[in-house]
């Protein structure tokens, strides 16, 4: 049988990610939102594309739930984007109430579903997201990890001018400005980049890396990143779709992993059939789980400015 992949939210990052996932074929896609025609608008071209693409996916869009029953992954990047000066922080009342509605249904509609959230600020969202569907935890998972991952890599790239597929990259933390990129986990070919590259220059990489959201959106100026976010999220998709156990930096729930008790953070695990399969251990040097802690903080913190 196909798999069913709902999309919330037909912005930008809704409609790339669900562009990638017919393109690869990975099952039949509903999109999702509240303005009425734009899903159905953007389903309906992308459905027309498919013959080009020579995908069997069949993409249908739409303003409700009843479209989204028994789907095997819910990708939410319902909410408002960031603006130029605002954080992700900024967007917490916002998108609590939409992410918080949109998981409601989830709950109703797709009991069995793994949920990816995406809307930001992402770790506090997921977290609502797995509170309001009272799901397990291993299958409310967050995308941050593989954006701040990959924007690592492509500046690593560009800096010693080799090929991204032969940079490796960990940023672990939550998906804002306290993440924790780890230089000493960051490799080409298996070289730390500490061996190849100047501390001054690895801590400009890093703090381009930090800012590497709130760059795009200064130029874009009316929204933020979409291309890599739906990337991300799609290559989360894969790994659960297709059960290919691939170990990848995500956020998920910390169950006093890394000294942390009960709050979503970015961390490396396992991502197969089940959602999370298990969490990587990592020996962190003090400073490194210091500033991993200092990051679980800010998302515990806005957790709990919901309550
Ligand atoms: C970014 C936003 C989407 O990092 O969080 O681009």
């Amino acid at each position: 049988m196909k798999n069913k992949i709902t999309i919330v939210g037909a912005g930008n990052v809704g409609a790339s990610a669900a562009q990638l996932i017919a393109q690869k074929g990975l099952g039949d896609v509903v999109l999702v939102d509240i303005t009425d025609g734009v899903p159905q608008g953007k389903a309906l071209d992308m459905a027309e594309a498919c013959p080009v693409w020579g995908s069997s996916s069949a993409v249908t869009g739409t303003n409700g739930y009843s479209e989204t029953a028994d789907s095997d992954l819910v990708i939410v990047t319902a909410g408002l984007p960031r603006k130029p000066g605002m954080s992700r922080d900024d967007l917490l009342q916002a998108n609590a109430k939409i992410v918080g509605s949109v998981a409601m249904e989830i709950r109703r509609t797709s009991p069995e579903a793994v949920v990816i959230v995406v809307s930001n600020p992402m770790d506090v969202m997921a977290q609502l997201t797995w509170q309001k569907t009272g799901f397990p935890a291993d299958r409310v998972i967050g995308m941050g990890g593989i954006l701040d991952s990959a924007r690592f890599r492509s500046f690593v790239a560009i800096e010693l001018g080799v090929s991204v597929r032969d940079v490796y990259a960990l940023v672990m933390g939550g998906h804002g400005d306290s993440m924790v990129p780890l230089p000493r986990y960051t490799t080409v070919s298996g070289i730390p980049i500490t061996e190849l590259l100047p501390e001054e220059r690895v801590d400009v990489l890093i703090d381009r890396t930090r800012a590497g959201g709130a760059e795009i959106v200064g130029l874009l100026k009316t929204g933020s990143a979409y291309y890599a976010p739906a990337a991300a999220a799609v290559q989360m998709a894969e790994a659960i779709l297709l059960d290919e156990k691939r170990v990848l930096p995500c956020s998920a729930l910390l169950e006093g992993h890394y000294g942390v008790e009960g709050v979503y953070s970015g961390v490396p695990l396992k991502l197969g059939a089940s959602g999370v399969e298990g969490i990587l251990k990592l020996a962190l040097s003090e400073d490194e789980l210091q500033a991993f802690k200092a990051s679980a903080d800010t998302v515990r913190s806005s957790v709990e400015a919901l309550l």
